[in-house]
């Protein structure tokens, strides 16, 4: 079994739809009930054995990038307190050394164009790409679940779920050839197609592993779906001779890159913690009865 050691995080968008906050604050740090979005996502791919860790960053992301670092003045004022929690949440935040490597795509050209970047510091292994605007809340995480899958298929291998079909233009989405438990055999992957045009309904989810053999695909990437270089369009080139597959994972996936996902997000995530359900459980439910009555 190959173990995937490296994954890339394309982190360089510039969150229009957060705007007035991701005017000073990269959308990766916005807090997801106390944690930035770009921890879940950290934190996934660690559970899935990952341990380089490549940011594909831009300019204006400082704060995602002094994220990592050690924070030796914050940390020596904790210890001298006496504060052991908070020393404990900072734990999250850190990274073996060697760990990160940050690279600055110059020119947002697509999604294909950020993974692009790592190709020299992934070299010739099979490696992981996370989207962290997509909050997958499993047990075991998302990424988990398909290295697993993928020690047994190989190929490159995405993410999966079934949409509405009115949903499908905002995909990529997969021309299934056949299914067999989990995991569904692509002909074809499209970017965003139109619904009444789309090849089926299950859609991609931002979890990627993907063979070495896609720099190959996307050094020679033309412009796609919205005049970007799409990952889709790679990948579907590479279905002839490396074969891609869709992973239907479990667990409930949410659009941290919409405010209405972020939201349902944060509801869902502080109702799974012990020492916030139940009072914000009980402050839920009378707001929605007030709601209800007024309605
Ligand atoms: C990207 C991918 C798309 C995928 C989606 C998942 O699109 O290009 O194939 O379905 O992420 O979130 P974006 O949402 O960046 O437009």
């Amino acid at each position: 079994m190959t173990h995937i050691r490296k994954a890339v995080f394309p982190v360089a968008g510039m969150g229009t739809r957060f705007l007035p906050a991701t005017k000073s604050v990269p959308k990766e740090m916005l807090p997801l009930v106390d944690r930035p979005l770009i921890q879940y996502a950290v934190d996934e791919a660690r559970e899935a054995g990952i341990e380089q860790f490549i940011f594909v960053s831009a300019a204006g992301k400082g704060a995602l990038e002094d994220y990592f670092d050690t924070a030796a003045a914050l940390e020596n004022r904790l210890e001298a307190a006496g504060k052991k929690d908070a020393l404990a949440a900072l734990e999250r935040a850190r990274m073996p050394e060697g760990a990160l490597t940050i690279l600055r795509q110059a020119n947002p050209l697509g999604l294909g164009h950020a993974v692009r970047q790592a190709r020299q510091l992934i070299g010739n292994e099979p490696f992981a790409v996370l989207l962290p605007d997509d909050v997958i809340k499993g047990q075991p995480g998302a990424l988990k679940q398909m290295v697993q899958a993928h020690a047994k298929v190989g190929g490159h291998m995405v993410a999966t779920m079934d949409v509405p079909r009115a949903a499908t233009s905002a995909y990529g989405v997969l021309d299934i050839a056949s299914e067999s438990g989990r995991i569904a055999y692509a002909r074809g992957m499209v970017e965003k197609p139109r619904a009444d045009v789309a090849p089926s309904t299950k859609a991609v989810i931002g979890r990627y592993i993907l063979d070495a053999a896609i720099f190959d695909r996307l050094s020679a990437l033309r412009p796609g779906a919205g005049g970007e270089l799409q990952l889709t369009d790679a990948i579907n080139a590479d279905v002839p001779t490396v074969g891609v597959t869709g992973f239907s994972f479990e667990g409930e996936r949410f659009d941290c890159g919409s405010v209405q996902g972020f939201v349902q997000a944060t509801a869902a995530y502080a109702l799974d913690r012990p020492e916030l359900s139940g009072a914000f459980e009980m402050f839920l439910s009378n707001r929605l009865s007030r709601q209800q009555m007024a309605a």
